[in-house]
């Protein structure tokens, strides 16, 4: 689909990485949508979120070929998530929580702006001095707004088979922020077991088991695979799109919480371990409003998070302080 280019600013003196597009996809997309989609994406600034520094369409050296689509972004040193798994196969739970939290967190900014990723996959998960970076914010939206069939032809589909929601893979047009959440679902699900939530040996069973198929429970495929993080996992992975969190933001407390519960019960002498239980975060997220991207999680809900947030910060402040007091 493309090429990322490692560069030399000069004007800046930095190094940058610049994608150009295939030659044939170029011609298909066209420069005007292709850069009207990359300007909003760039419009977007988070921490977490990969910045774009210039993009353009430039000129070929003969009048036949198509004109050359690129963007330039910061060039990450380190690795992306595809990199990291391929290594080590499973992560740890905080570490994959860690993840996953600013994954959802990116995606809150993007989502509030009407910015929707569509192709969330560990190979834009960028990971830099212990953080993730989102990447390729516009690249998915250019392409549908092509709705062309020639995209067929040069081998693109609607999203990445193990990430894609039921509704990307029935092809359903109205896509919405909550394909991204079902997308952050899939990967916390990898983080985890090693393995896409549905595998398969062809694309369309892949496909059908989005559609129908309920995810495998995690502890089936990890012993120390809390529970919560199955809760997590079913309501981000529902078929339905009215069951899962409705904002990236409600998946980000709910995430916060199972960090927070890790945290505790690393803090907590051996032989009380598995004994530390939150409420799950189902009620967190759950809400009937389907479509807004800005709905903000029940007031009553999020005064249950903070009471769980400050009992957990307590519990852990005390641990502290009884382990520094004794002689
Ligand atoms: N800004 C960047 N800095 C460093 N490496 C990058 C950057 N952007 C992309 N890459 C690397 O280039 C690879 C190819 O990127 P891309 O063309 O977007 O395809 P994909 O995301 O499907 O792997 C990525 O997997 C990543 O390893
Ligand atoms: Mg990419």
């Amino acid at each position: 689909m493309a090429t990322v280019y490692l560069a030399r600013d000069l004007k800046h003196g930095r190094l940058v990485a610049i994608k150009v597009l295939r030659a044939e996809l170029a011609h298909v997309l066209g420069p005007e949508r292709f850069l009207r989609e990359i300007e909003i994406a760039a419009r977007l600034q988070h921490p977490l979120i990969l910045a774009v520094f210039d993009s353009g369409a430039a000129t070929p050296p003969s009048e036949d070929s198509a004109r050359c689509l690129w963007y330039a972004m910061p060039f990450i040193a380190g690795e992306s998530l595809r990199d990291r798994l391929n290594r080590e196969k499973q992560l740890s739970v905080e570490e994959a929580v860690r993840i996953a939290c600013e994954v959802a967190q990116a995606l809150g900014c993007a989502h509030a702006q009407g910015v929707i990723h569509r192709d969330i996959k560990p190979e834009n998960i960028l990971l830099s001095d212990g953080h993730a970076l989102v990447a390729d914010f516009g690249i998915a939206k250019a392409l549908v707004t092509a709705g062309d069939q020639r995209l067929t032809e040069t081998g693109w589909s609607m999203g990445t088979p193990p990430y894609m929601s039921p509704e990307q893979a029935q092809g359903l047009e109205n896509i919405d922020h909550r394909s991204d959440i079902y997308a952050v679902g899939c990967m916390i699900f990898e983080m985890i077991s090693g393995r896409p939530p549905f595998v398969g040996n062809s694309v369309g069973k892949v496909i059908m088991q989005h559609i129908q198929s309920p995810p495998p429970k995690l502890k089936e495929l990890r012993d120390d695979a809390p529970e919560a993080l199955d809760e997590i996992i079913r309501q981000a992975l529902a078929k339905d799109r009215a069951a899962r969190f409705q904002t990236a933001d409600a998946m980000t407390e709910a995430l916060r919480l199972v960090a927070a519960a890790e945290t505790l019960e690393r803090a907590l002498p051996s032989g009380t371990r598995n004994k530390v239980t939150l409420p799950t975060p189902a009620a967190a997220s759950v809400a009937p409003a389907p479509a807004a991207v800005t709905t903000p999680a029940p007031n009553r809900d999020r005064r249950l998070l903070i009471a769980v947030g400050a009992l957990a910060f307590v519990a852990i402040a005390a641990l502290v302080f009884v382990l520094l007091t004794r002689k």
